[in-house]
């Protein structure tokens, strides 16, 4: 059963995957702008805080969840004789389906700047409002994307998503280190590392706080069974809470080091951070531009060809956590479940693709709908979408699958799972700080958020800060 289900071949294979899915668009996109938009390193703080102390926790239990029972992230509550809990994972698969849905979008940009840049385009950052409106071209890079997408997701775990991880992790890594030793030798380099890393306590309102968890929780790809299926591959000698560790130190030092080298560039010319999602597509390559046609053309083209090799390896796990459902439960072979399921996806992706300005329905969703909140200037479909799926679905699903390992499965079946590759775990004190993160610290604080961010988000009622 395992060999045809197939698994990773090594525990590297493992953790490259892991923290390629981790790693992506969230960490390079979307940290950095959230960042600038929470006010700095006050943001940093919270966000190191959720990830190191409930996310982490709650990652290990995903990923024994999975090991447990080699299945899918709904197929995992059966086989643990709890079908009634099938919805967490039927809730991370329509999340996988949204966040998919409108991340193959932002991802289709990223390879667009790649190819126009290449091209000869240099100023495409100045153009960036009639590049996105443009849902032709930009769906057509969308398609290429998820077609790669899937393309990979076909090849099955070791011939596909670990090989895919074995190259473009690495690769990534390089680019990053060459950018970020750049951007600090530029002029204005230090007031973005001021901006950065010098926290302002009074910047912390409600919804920074619900951002910086939001942002943990997509960050880390936690709270959607993306990690129920990853850990379903993983071999039993692998010591979890070790790799768990390190996937969430990986994912984080990459948001980090994101941030270290893209404010020096944005400070560097003088640039206002508070760019919003634009940050990275507008503010970013006028920087670029800056350097001068060859420099200039170098550094864009590798930032962002890092942009979308971090996309991929994310992109591809979030494909395969409704491909695992279908070809576990519903028998259906691998290659004909992954493209139906990416054209079903790109489809639902549609009305993203159109809310950046192609026709004025989906960009002013919100308003439409009588949701917008006041002063808030993107009222389109995608962000709306991404405030349902990443800061209020995936703290649900983390808070739920939380409650579930610590009160259904139990806390002995946890440890005992967690124990398998790591001998010295029972009695030890991470045992009782996982203990406690999944039975009290998480199912306490999320459902907290979770009230506080469906109120502020969907009612715009805030009842804190
Ligand atoms: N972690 C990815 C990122 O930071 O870009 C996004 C993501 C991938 C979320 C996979 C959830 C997931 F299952």
């Amino acid at each position: 059963m395992a060999a045809e289900r197939g698994e990773f071949s090594s525990r590297l294979g493992f953790i490259l995957a892991a923290a390629g899915s981790a790693v992506g668009l969230g960490n390079i996109w979307k940290f950095p702008f959230e960042v600038g938009n929470g006010g700095g390193a006050a943001f940093v703080v919270m966000y190191l805080l959720f990830c190191f102390l409930l996310c982490f926790p709650v990652m290990t239990a995903e990923i024994a969840i999975g090991r447990k029972t080699r299945r899918n992230a709904v197929g995992a509550f059966y086989s643990l004789n709890s079908p009634a809990w099938s919805f967490i994972g039927k809730l991370g698969i329509l999340s996988g389906f949204l966040i998919l849905s409108f991340y193959n979008v932002v991802a289709g940009w990223a390879f667009g700047y790649v190819v126009e840049m290449l091209a000869g385009n240099f100023d495409i950052g100045n153009h960036f409002g009639d590049f996105v409106a443009d849902w032709i071209k930009v769906g057509s890079y969308g398609l290429v994307f998820m077609a790669t997408t899937a393309y990979i997701v076909s090849h099955g775990i070791q011939k596909g998503i670990e090989r895919a991880a074995k190259l473009l992790m690495p690769s990534l890594i390089i680019i990053m280190v060459v950018l970020l030793a750049y951007s600090l030798t530029l002029d204005g380099a230090m007031d973005g590392l001021k901006f950065y890393l010098v926290p302002d306590f009074s910047k912390i309102n409600g919804p920074v706080v619900y951002s910086a968890l939001g942002q943990a929780f997509f960050s880390l790809s936690l709270g959607m069974g993306a990690l129920i299926t990853y850990g379903s591959y993983l071999n039993r000698d692998q010591n979890i809470v070790q790799s768990a560790a390190l996937i969430t130190l990986m994912d984080v030092g990459i948001a980090f080091l994101a941030g270290l080298m893209l404010f020096p560039f944005v400070f560097s010319q003088g640039v206002e951070p508070t760019g919003g999602a634009g940050l990275i597509f507008v503010t970013l390559p006028g920087v670029f531009e800056n350097l001068g046609p060859v420099v200039g053309v170098v550094v864009g083209t590798l930032f962002f060809t890092l942009l979308s090799f971090a996309a991929l390896t994310s992109t591809v796990s979030l494909l395969e956590v409704p491909v695992a459902y279908v070809v576990d439960e519903h028998k259906v072979p691998r290659t004909r479940a992954v493209w139906l399921t990416a054209i079903l996806i790109f489809v639902v992706g549609i009305p993203s693709l159109l809310s950046n300005g192609a026709t004025s329905i989906f960009t002013n969703f919100m308003q439409i709908i009588g949701i917008a909140q006041e002063g808030a200037t993107d009222h389109s479909f995608m962000t709306f979408v991404g405030w349902v799926a990443n800061d209020t679905f995936l703290p649900l699903g983390g808070m739920l699958i939380s409650i579930f390992a610590a009160y259904i499965w139990k806390k002995e079946n946890l440890s005992e799972e967690l124990a398998q590759g790591n001998e010295n775990y029972i009695g030890s004190y991470t045992e009782k700080y996982i203990n406690f993160a999944i039975s009290y610290l998480a199912p306490v604080v999320l459902s907290i958020i979770f009230v506080l961010t469906v109120l502020n988000r969907f009612f715009n009622i805030q009842l804190i800060g």
